[in-house]
């Protein structure tokens, strides 16, 4: 048994437990095979992703890293169901998602996924609350928004400032404020696209450090999107992407405490 050390109210979990979960787990949560996407841009076409494949198991820290225009959020999209693919197919909990019409997409988002950008995007005009419990009005259940709300606020160490609004929020509690709306649907994955790209090196150690915790208390899989490699000592796995290929997956024995990375 372990305790996660943070101001942050995580209930302490066998951590042997759930890495047999997935260890045992035959089919990887995610798979992507022979994964194309390809843009029409005017008279060109441009390749975003060339064939790839990629299998993910429940319960893993993924860093998908690469330079500026190497595919990353196009992955991204596609494995949370913004976008799909040209050719190929994402399989999902055994279901190929790449086969879905556009509502079985909005339902298999609404359920499975969580999303957080790197600019946040809050609604200015509702407090950090009511932002959430905007994404909790989303699901079929309306019961006890507030009081939910402030549950997952203080799942990120904000309860105390649940009546602000974004403006009066700093970037780094801006963006824990968009990782409480995204836990609104309680994901099984949660994407996370640059997520520290707009903030400071210690406010981004801070957002870091919440999806560590939601990551090995909860269980939920995260796969966060940076062109930061001094990011990736934190993963479970590591992969590289270039020019819309798989350039190598590297599986960190020992992953760093967020403590440690340095930028
Ligand atoms: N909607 C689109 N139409 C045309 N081309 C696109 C579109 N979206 C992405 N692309 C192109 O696909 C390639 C991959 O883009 P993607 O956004 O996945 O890169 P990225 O790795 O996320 O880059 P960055 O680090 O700059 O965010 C790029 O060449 C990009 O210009
Ligand atoms: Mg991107």
């Amino acid at each position: 048994m372990w305790k996660i050390p943070s101001e942050t109210n995580f209930i302490v979990f066998d951590q042997e437990r759930i890495r047999q979960s997935f260890i045992m787990s035959e089919n990887s949560l995610i798979r992507l095979e022979q994964v194309t996407k390809e843009y029409a841009l005017g008279e060109t076409m441009v390749h975003a992703l060339r064939g790839l494949d990629l299998r993910l198991d429940a319960g893993e820290f993924v860093v998908l890293l690469g330079p500026s225009g190497c595919g990353k959020t196009t992955t991204l999209n596609l494995i949370g169901g913004l976008d799909q693919p040209t050719r190929g197919h994402v399989i999902v909990g055994g279901e190929d998602i790449a086969q879905y019409k556009a509502d079985q997409l909005t339902d298999y988002r609404r359920r499975k996924i969580g999303f957080v950008f790197q600019f946040f995007n809050l609604i200015p005009t509702l407090s950090a609350a009511e932002n959430v419990e905007f994404a909790l009005a989303l699901n079929d259940d309306a019961r006890d928004l507030r009081q939910r709300a402030f549950a997952l606020l203080e799942r990120v160490g904000l309860r105390e400032r649940a009546n602000h609004f974004p403006a009066q929020l700093s970037g780094g509690e801006q963006q824990r404020v968009a990782i409480a709306r995204a836990l609104a649907n309680d994901p099984a994955v949660l994407l996370c696209d640059e997520p520290t790209g707009n903030l400071d090196a210690d406010t981004g150690h801070h957002v870091l450090r919440v999806m560590r915790e939601l990551n090995r208390a909860q269980g939920t899989t995260v796969i966060l999107v940076t062109h930061n490699a001094a990011i990736a000592p934190m993963a479970d796995r590591v992969v590289r992407l270039h020019d819309g290929m798989i350039q190598n997956i590297e599986t960190n024995r020992a992953p760093q405490a967020v403590e440690q990375l340095v930028w």
